[in-house]
């Protein structure tokens, strides 16, 4: 293609390092696209001859099936993705594919690939994140009233429900499609027609093209068009922040899990055996999932690395955008599909959780509230009582439930009966009725409003 300016091919090792199409054939469906969109405004425009554009179209469409059906031979010696297509167009239909590249480069040419790659990428991943939250409400609506502690520092901290915390995933998911819906929005602005990067001076009409391949609008200035890769960054910021959520709810499983724990069984779809101590169950799946954050935190990584300090406009560095933008999107795809099946097959273990839910003195919140609201006792004061309570009830090694009233009184002499009603761990949730609280109640609601909201948008 730049043959004519070079008197030898390059040698072995800059073809190695140049080629990009071993990742790039990837893109061959949106190249296609974008040249077929190309190619009808070029013939509306008056620029190409409805002759040429008739074979150019036929011709697109032939190598097109031929790639659907695998019969198609990506070279190296090619380079690119849209090297490969064009030359194969040449084979089939002669010199009038030599004119499809007029009024456009591959500059923006990879833009807009990338843009719609990206794009359909991202609506993919926002129907899974919807799944995932689905999956996430069924049991959360199930397990509205189920009692489980509630852990600050990993220490018990007050008793929750288990489908109280479930729901937290879908407030987190919930904002997770949010940035990516934000991504699609910006990103949905069309490259082509910015050609190298100082636009072109045959009558294009970017507006058409934009509208055929789904964008918004054409994008405004021409330098930033074919240097532009912010819409991959958003997209694994995204990507990295719900990859992060994830391996939270992942590195719960694993300890749940573990007969430590003991709150989850885990299916055997998602689990494996160990080959020497057969009593394991290992949350293989689970853990997978919270180690492949690391792949997508390091495609963002190494994506504002390359970028940063790039003089505009194009430079070959931005090939370097491709194989770590797969692979994390890739990545992300899995887990989240990996995810939603663990979630659907879990078996909590409601008497285990229940159990651990009144260890450590979880219910110790209830009592001092209680001292608050039925002795008009100040908080800190009460704090205070409690913190006493707990002592002597430690020191016997026994919760505080199994105190006397006798015990407690010599704490604080006004202390009834009355206040072991609050020391039990269901008494607990179901006290906690403010807006976001734990109460089985509030959570039930919570889980239908989601559901309905996601069945809805489901149709
Ligand atoms: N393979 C290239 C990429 O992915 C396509 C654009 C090449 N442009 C150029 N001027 N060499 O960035």
């Amino acid at each position: 293609m730049w043959g004519g300016r070079f008197a030898t091919g390059p040698d072995a090792i800059m073809e190695e390092i140049n080629a990009s199409i071993d990742f790039d054939k990837r893109l061959w469906r949106q190249d296609i696209r974008g040249s077929l969109a190309h190619a009808a405004m070029l013939e509306a425009t008056g620029i190409l001859t409805g002759e040429d554009v008739a074979a150019i179209t036929a011709g697109l469409k032939a190598v097109e099936a031929d790639i659907e059906a695998e019969r198609f031979t990506f070279s190296r010696a090619l380079e690119d993705v849209h090297m490969n297509i064009e030359n194969d167009l040449k084979e089939r239909i002669g010199p009038a594919a030599g004119r499809l590249h007029t009024a456009r480069s591959r500059n923006d040419q990879v833009a807009t690939d990338m843009r719609l790659w990206v794009r359909d990428t991202l609506d993919q991943i926002d129907e899974q994140m919807a799944d995932l939250q689905l999956a996430l409400a069924e049991k959360a609506l199930a397990h509205a009233g189920s009692v489980m502690p509630g852990f600050t520092h990993l220490q018990s901290a007050q008793p929750v429900t288990f489908g109280h915390h479930l729901l937290a995933y879908v407030e987190m998911l919930s904002r997770d499609r949010g940035r990516v819906r934000d991504a699609r929005a910006r990103l949905n602005e069309c490259p082509l027609g910015a050609a190298a990067l100082a636009g072109t001076s045959f009558p294009i009409d970017r507006h058409m093209t934009a509208q055929a391949l789904g964008f918004d609008r054409p994008t405004a200035n021409s330098l930033d068009s074919v240097s532009d890769r912010d819409f991959v960054l958003e997209t694994l910021a995204a990507a990295s922040i719900c990859a992060m959520h994830l391996s939270r709810l992942a590195e719960e499983i694993v300890l749940w899990a573990t007969p430590q724990f003991g709150f989850v069984r885990l299916s055997d779809s998602f689990s494996t055996g160990s080959s020497i101590m057969p009593q394991k169950r290992n949350p293989d799946a689970a853990e997978l999932v919270r180690g492949k954050a690391g792949r997508v935190f390091g495609a963002l990584q190494a994506m504002l690395t390359m970028m940063k300090g790039l003089p505009l406009t194009y430079s070959k560095d931005m090939q370097e955008d491709k194989e770590g933008t797969f692979d994390a999107l890739q990545t992300l795809s899995l887990c989240l599909a990996a995810m939603a099946g663990m979630v659907r097959d879990m078996e909590p273990d409601l008497k285990a959780m229940k159990r651990a839910a009144g260890l450590g003195y979880a219910t110790a919140t209830d009592l001092a509230d209680w001292l608050v609201r039925v002795l008009k006792m100040p908080f800190r004061d009460a704090h205070h009582v409690t913190g006493k309570l707990v002592g002597i009830a430690s020191a016997k090694g026994v919760g505080l439930e199994k105190l006397s009233l006798e015990e407690m009184q010599a704490v604080e002499p006004q202390i009834t009966e009355a206040i072991f009603a609050v020391l039990g761990v269901t008494q607990s949730v179901r006290s906690r009725t403010s807006h976001g609280g734990t109460a089985p109640a509030n959570v039930g609601r919570q889980a239908r409003r989601w559901l309905a909201q996601l069945r809805k948008a489901r149709g």
